[in-house]
């Protein structure tokens, strides 16, 4: 089978690693820290969890709070430095290198999966083959960010058409000036196949948007999801 490549595989290295939440930390990002902090919360105590990829370890402060057992996998090194440094005290954690793609790990080896700010980065075969992954590790469920796309109604366009304006004047503004720092792979799955393929396996138990953007003239709806998946 031909090895898959996108830019998310090799760019977390150096810089970008010691940057990454400085860079990072924005309305967004406390965002989805909230979302997170009270779905962790909510799981029972020790729930064994398997974190991927784990980054720099955003979560684990909140992990600790509820007792749970953290196992993180990162394709990245220079990533899994950064968790293990910034594992908070008297807290144990296993880091994994490894790839999300193929996982090393038994059937049903976790309660749950845990995944932020990945999917999106994932060409449409790669998504499906990493969700299928994510089912086959985890006995409970999975919590996961997927950006995903569908048309939107007028009243959904007259909504947004505010923040769409903003998000455009930025774009512009990347491309004419920061050309080099915009990034190539981005992906926006779709709606209806990516929630079709889930509900195989299956069912929601929560969802919450983290940002909505909207496009001109296609009238299509980008939302940025939080969603917590349970076995069926
Ligand atoms: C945008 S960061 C997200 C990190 C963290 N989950 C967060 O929310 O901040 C993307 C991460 O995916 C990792 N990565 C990319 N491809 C991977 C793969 N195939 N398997 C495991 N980790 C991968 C990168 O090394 C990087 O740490």
């Amino acid at each position: 089978m031909k090895e898959s490549s996108y830019e998310a595989k090799t760019r977390y290295s150096g810089d970008t690693v010691t940057e990454y939440e400085n860079k990072r930390k924005s309305k967004k990002w406390d965002a989805e820290q909230l979302v997170y902090k009270k779905i962790i919360s909510k799981l029972d105590k020790n729930t064994k969890i398997l974190d991927v990829p784990i980054g720099t370890g955003r979560f684990l402060t909140y992990y600790r709070d509820s007792g749970h057992k953290i196992t993180g996998v990162d394709i990245s090194e220079d990533m899994l430095d950064y968790a293990e440094k910034n594992c908070p005290e008297n807290f144990e954690i296993r880091l994994v290198k490894g790839d999300a793609e193929k996982l090393d790990f038994d059937d049903k080896s976790f309660d749950y999966v845990i995944s932020a700010r990945f999917l999106n980065w994932l060409p449409p075969e790669v998504f499906l083959n990493v969700l299928t992954e994510f089912s086959r590790v985890s006995k409970r469920g999975i919590i996961i960010q997927v950006r995903l796309i569908e048309r939107c109604s007028i009243s959904d366009f007259i909504k947004h058409v505010d923040i769409s304006y903003k998000t455009v004047k930025k774009k512009i503004i990347k491309k004419l000036f920061v050309k080099g720092k915009t990034y190539n792979d981005y992906y926006l799955h779709e709606y209806k196949s990516t929630m079709d393929f889930l509900s195989k396996e299956f069912r929601m138990k929560q969802i919450d948007a983290i940002d909505t953007r909207i496009t001109f003239p296609k009238f299509q709806k980008e939302t940025f999801y939080t969603i917590w998946w349970t076995k069926k």
